[in-house]
């Protein structure tokens, strides 16, 4: 006799899991009757919920983040008030582009998905591998991410349509050189820097703030592959992100970063040469230096993968006081879009999952019932709000600073200027190596070379736009005429997309 029994959903003993109630003992008619198999094959067939829209191939981990460093005169955060202090943490990397079951290795930026189980409530901190982004207004998202997609007629990748779209938002080609250098294709998830790519808020007690942006540095050095190495590991092994993640933390080899901010006061912000917000820009180490904050480690695996990694929901819009957002648009329309998300993935009630609870602080509010709610759904506490029977108060010395703007409503334009090339010209001559420069344009020619030829010169020109360099070393790659691309990349963006059109 086994020592568990076997029961249904509502626990009642079932005395045999292997034959259908039938009619006979050969082949035989099936008795609805059979309730046991009634409830499998509908549990089974409800198995799957919507995989996440982007980022739908991930691994996680439990783990902490401790304070190294006290930096605490600039955010009350609770969770960074002492050297020392450990929260409990729980990380999500994943791809981007890719459905649940695609390649570790495929270039892509990877997520850097964080949350903080604080004593305040959970603060999420969703971020990349990449300190900055394709686009910087939340409007283009939709679209940027179906070019990353399926084309809708035939159903596959399609470079034509992911290079269509770049080369027509100039303000991408920053991070598509990050991309398509082997920093697209990290060794693993491990050997991976994390980002918050967004400037963020930080304020103290007395509502000073600061502007803010985060770097996780592993410890074991960021290491990437190059694209043959990675093209052979998607097919050889396409979960080997995700294996090495599981099998060092089980080995007890336990995956570190230490973490760094970047800290600009307002007034600094006025004056800086580039948009501080514009997550298509970084700030320069040398105006902005790391300062050492804390440290975080991933030291124990999910016990199961459904119920913590693939149910776990972080949202950019879950701060704790002392922490909260900027003037950044891609940030602000992320505020709104992965709650969203979730509720249509996981439902209205996601919060009350257990990865996704507030494990160190208590949730107490007015909100009340909803599909799956499995909480006490408030007990006999009041379900409205003002009311004289002792429920829940909010707490007004957590109010935020007040932010003063002008405001001049209307969807204003953010035209492409002359700045928003500059950091792309500095890294291909500061920051990559000859060998770096010799891996981003054979990566390019490896993928842009498969889209149609106009494209190939409208993109080569925002390289070249960049730096002459860069966009004749492209444009040499693919075989395109360098005096066209020239041509084309001092123009503005409307005449190339008119000297390009299909
Ligand atoms: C996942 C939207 C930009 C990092 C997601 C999800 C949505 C989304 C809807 C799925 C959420 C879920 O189902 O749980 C957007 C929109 C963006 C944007 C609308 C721009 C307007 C960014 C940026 C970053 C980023 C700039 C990094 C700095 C992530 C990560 C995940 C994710 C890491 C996976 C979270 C997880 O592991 O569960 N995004 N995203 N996204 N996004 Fe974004």
């Amino acid at each position: 006799m086994a020592n568990k029994k076997l029961t249904t959903n509502k626990g009642i003993p079932v005395p045999n899991d292997q034959a259908s109630i039938t009619t006979g003992k050969g082949s035989s008619y099936t008795l609805i009757q059979d309730t046991h198999l009634m409830e499998k094959l509908a549990h089974f067939t409800r198995e799957r919920t919507p995989e996440r829209v982007v980022h739908a191939k991930g691994a996680g981990a439990h783990g902490y983040f401790e304070v190294t460093n006290d930096l605490s005169k600039y955010s009350r955060a609770k969770f960074l008030s002492e050297v020392g202090k450990k929260t409990d943490m729980f990380v999500r990397f994943s791809t981007v582009g890719g459905e649940k079951g695609s390649a570790d290795a495929k270039r892509d930026p990877r997520g850097f998905a964080l949350k903080f189980y604080t004593e305040e409530g959970n603060y999420d901190l969703v971020g990349n591998n990449i300190p900055i982004f394709f686009i910087r207004d939340a409007i283009k998202f939709p679209d940027f991410v179906h070019t990353q997609k399926r084309d809708p007629t035939t159903n596959l990748a399609d470079t034509t349509m992911f290079w269509d779209f770049l080369s027509l938002t100039p303000e991408s080609v920053h991070q598509a050189t990050f991309l398509f250098t082997d920093r697209g294709t990290p060794l693993n998830y491990r050997h991976m820097d994390g980002f918050s790519s967004h400037t963020y808020m930080w304020y103290n007690e007395k509502n000073e703030y600061v502007w803010v942006k985060y770097h996780f540095k592993t410890v074991l050095g960021n290491a990437t592959l190059t694209n043959d190495e990675a093209v052979k590991i998607c097919g050889e092994n396409p979960d080997h992100a995700t294996e090495d993640l599981f099998i060092a933390i089980e080995e007890e080899d336990y995956p570190q970063w230490d973490v760094f901010v970047q800290i600009m006061t307002p007034e600094e912000a006025l004056e800086y040469q580039f948009d501080p917000f514009d997550v298509t820009k970084v700030w320069y180490h040398g105006d902005y230096p790391l300062i050492p904050l804390g440290k975080m480690v991933l030291n124990r695996n999910p016990k199961n993968y459904f119920a913590e990694v693939e149910q776990a929901a972080f949202a950019p819009s879950n701060f704790v006081p002392g922490i909260g957002p900027s003037p950044d648009r891609l940030l602000q329309g992320r505020l709104f879009a992965y709650e969203d998300a979730q509720r249509h993935r996981l439902g209205a009630n996601h919060h009350q999952i257990p990865i996704n609870r507030p494990k160190n602080a208590k949730a107490t509010n007015y909100q009340r019932d909803g599909p799956m709610n499995v909480s006490d759904n408030g007990g006999s506490t009041p379900n409205y709000y003002p009311n004289s029977f002792n429920g829940s108060e909010p707490d007004s010395t957590v109010t935020p600073p007040t932010i003063d703007v002008d405001a001049h409503i209307n969807r204003h334009t953010r035209e492409i200027e002359d700045v928003d090339f500059v950091q792309v010209g500095e890294f291909w001559r500061r920051v990559l190596s000859k060998t770096d420069k010799e891996h981003l344009v054979y990566n390019l020619k490896q993928h842009l070379g498969n889209a149609q030829e106009r494209i190939q010169y409208r993109q080569t020109a925002l390289f070249y736009k960049a730096e002459p360099e860069y966009g004749t070393a492209v444009a040499n790659a693919l075989g395109l005429n360098t005096e066209k691309v020239k041509e084309l990349s001092s123009l503005t963006p409307e005449e190339r997309a008119n000297a390009t059109k299909q």
